[in-house]
């Protein structure tokens, strides 16, 4: 059984091929962490919402993951900078979902 998983957000696409990248180099599974509103894809409208966001400290919410974490030793996750951190949907797949496995 695979021990290593990529999860990743991508908002434009460049996360999600350097992601599959990875996991084709480690042999892993992988994941799209996936924003039940999902970002438009014009990029002012990601701006502005990234920066809502970012600015109310939110947790935009996830689908269910397609993957279980239980089952992995090692996992990367893969995001793109937004103002120098990263997106806030990374706060939630860490605060509601990580913490489960521990
Ligand atoms: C809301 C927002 C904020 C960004 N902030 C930064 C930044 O602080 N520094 C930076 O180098 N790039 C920044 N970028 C550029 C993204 O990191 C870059 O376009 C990235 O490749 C997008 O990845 P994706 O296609 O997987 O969504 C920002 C992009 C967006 C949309």
């Amino acid at each position: 059984m695979q021990d290593t998983l990529v999860v990743y957000f991508s908002a434009s696409g460049t996360t999600k091929r350097a992601a599959e990248t990875l996991a084709k180099l480690l042999g892993a599974d992988i994941a799209p962490l996936q924003p039940v509103e999902a970002y438009s894809q014009q990029y002012d409208q990601i701006v502005a919402r990234g920066e809502q966001e970012k600015d109310q400290d939110s947790r935009p919410a996830l689908e269910p993951l397609s993957v279980n974490l239980k089952q992995y030793r090692t996992i990367y996750v893969g995001f793109p900078t937004w103002w120098s951190q990263p997106p806030q949907v990374i706060d939630t797949f860490l605060k509601r979902f990580i913490w489960r496995i521990s």
